[in-house]
């Protein structure tokens, strides 16, 4: 599709006359924004995902035979050798195309079935048994492969031209005392954007799951929180503030393009003070093709994140995870009376048509993310690099947190204001946290988040001693 077809429907659709029983003016419904959705081998999204390491399968997954995947476009084939080491092959054998899914795994390769060519997990021809031994063939081709990084259960790669490879980046939610990381992956019959943005769409929480589905989140969820996004050239984040009763919750989310982000509390019902709980979920959503897509992520489980035990450890694995509306796997009744982020996002369509949207203010943190998503598609077309992590830095800080205060309100003051100054004052401190690494960032976050209790800005001696206010782990 050209951009020339996409851009005059969208044109065309914004000038037609508005008006009610007027659906005959709307009925061509304008086609997806390929720059953006596409992600094939040479398209221009393919291009810039094709700069990121990213996970694309569960290691519990490879078993013993090889396994046929789709990832951006491409047919590929994963497996784990004899000895250990995990390949992820072009399917189709560089003899006669035969599909190496059907191939034989060995100690240091997979071996095709047609003729018996043997590839090492990095694609190097290691056997042509049916050449005659003075044959040259396996020196002169090489298989299609792509590295593999594994990493607390999932496996990443890069897919990428082999001499840019980035560092593999740590964020500091893959680490945190106490947390137990519980792979899982979830399939979407839809492109990837529509799952992504998810994160940076934050008043879906308050009507989908709350309002609409009240069937998980606690009535604090319904309240309509204050949003406000932050832009930025490597990551977004938003922030959420909640008034309920005499305190304050501020949670922040997150993206790091192109898609990883982090969720935090599920069950948050900001009735006790804390600072700084950290994620629940730690997740990237990846394109199969363009019409398909995946969740690959951690949930988090452990102590303080879960304090009530709501959380089932065994219902989060393949194609399922332990909380609602997140798979196809319900009845169509279901589906109706209590729709999910599933519903919502598959929805829209195998591709969503940007151009029959109609955005308003609360879509704010799309429209950067999409902003920013071109800018990097454009740079890589360009022939730069997208920003990458330091190889030096063993920890990437990343925002995602929960915070309640008891902050009463003023009678007569304006509580949006004490709110914002209360927001401000919380992403202040996680900030500053930036120049700091491991248990000396917690410590100087929390630290800093209790000691707003003191601060003159807020009055709030002698609701709350700072030392009481429990931590995250
Ligand atoms: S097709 Fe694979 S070895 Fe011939
Ligand atoms: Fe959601």
């Amino acid at each position: 599709m050209s951009k020339h077809s996409y851009q005059s429907v969208a044109a065309a659709r914004r000038n037609v006359p508005h008006g009610p029983n007027h659906g005959y003016y709307l009925a061509q419904r304008p086609p997806e924004d390929p720059e953006l959705t596409h992600v094939g081998p040479g398209t221009a999204c393919g291009e810039y995902w094709r700069r990121f390491w990213f996970p694309f399968e569960m290691t519990e997954e490879v078993g013993d035979l090889p396994r046929r995947m789709r990832i951006l476009g491409e047919d590929l084939v994963v497996f784990r050798s004899r000895d250990g080491d995990y390949g992820l092959l072009h399917l189709h054998c560089s003899h006669r195309n035969s599909s190496l899914e059907f191939g034989i795994v060995e100690n240091d390769g997979l071996r095709c079935c047609y003729h018996g060519w043997k590839y090492a997990p990095n694609g190097k021809v290691l056997e042509t048994p049916g050449e005659p031994a003075t044959s040259k063939i396996k020196d002169r081709i090489c298989h299609g492969a792509y590295p593999v990084h594994e990493y607390k259960g999932l496996l990443f790669t890069y897919m990428g031209p082999p001499d840019t490879v980035p560092p593999f980046p740590v964020y500091d939610t893959f680490d945190l005392p106490g947390h137990e990381l519980v792979p899982y992956r979830i399939s979407y019959p839809c492109n990837w954007l529509q799952v992504a943005e998810n994160t940076m769409d934050p008043i879906h929480t308050v009507y989908l799951h709350t309002r609409v589905s009240n069937v998980q989140f606690e009535p604090t969820w319904g309240v309509t929180p204050m949003i406000e996004f932050h832009d930025g050239d490597q990551h977004l984040y938003s922030t959420l503030t909640y008034r309920w009763g005499d305190n304050i919750w501020v949670r922040t989310q997150q993206t790091v393009f192109p898609s990883f982000s982090g969720v935090g509390a599920f069950w948050e019902d900001a009735t006790k003070e804390k600072v700084f709980f950290r994620s629940s979920i730690t997740k990237w959503t990846v394109p199969i093709d363009d019409t398909h897509c995946m969740i690959i992520a951690w949930r988090h489980f452990g102590e303080g994140i879960d304090p009530d035990g709501r959380g089932k450890r065994d219902e989060v694995g393949v194609e399922t995870v332990d909380f609602e509306g997140q798979t196809e796997q319900r009845s169509h009744y279901e589906r109706q009376t209590t729709p999910g982020d599933y519903e919502a996002q598959v929805s829209q369509g195998a591709i969503s048509s940007h151009a029959s949207e109609n955005l308003g203010s609360t879509d704010k943190g799309l429209m950067m993310l999409r902003r920013r998503l071109r800018m990097g598609i454009r740079d890589v077309a360009d022939g730069k690099l997208p920003p990458r992590p330091d190889p030096d830095d063993a920890e990437i800080p990343l925002y995602i947190q929960d915070t309640v205060m008891t902050v009463p309100q003023t009678p007569g003051e304006d509580d949006e204001a004490l709110m914002k100054s209360v927001t401000d004052a919380v992403m202040e401190v996680v900030i500053a946290g930036d120049a700091l690494r491991g248990a000396a960032r917690q410590d100087f976050i929390e630290n800093g988040l209790r000691a707003l209790k003191n601060d003159p800005r807020f009055d709030l001696s002698g609701v709350t001693k700072p030392d009481d206010v429990p931590v995250g782990e």
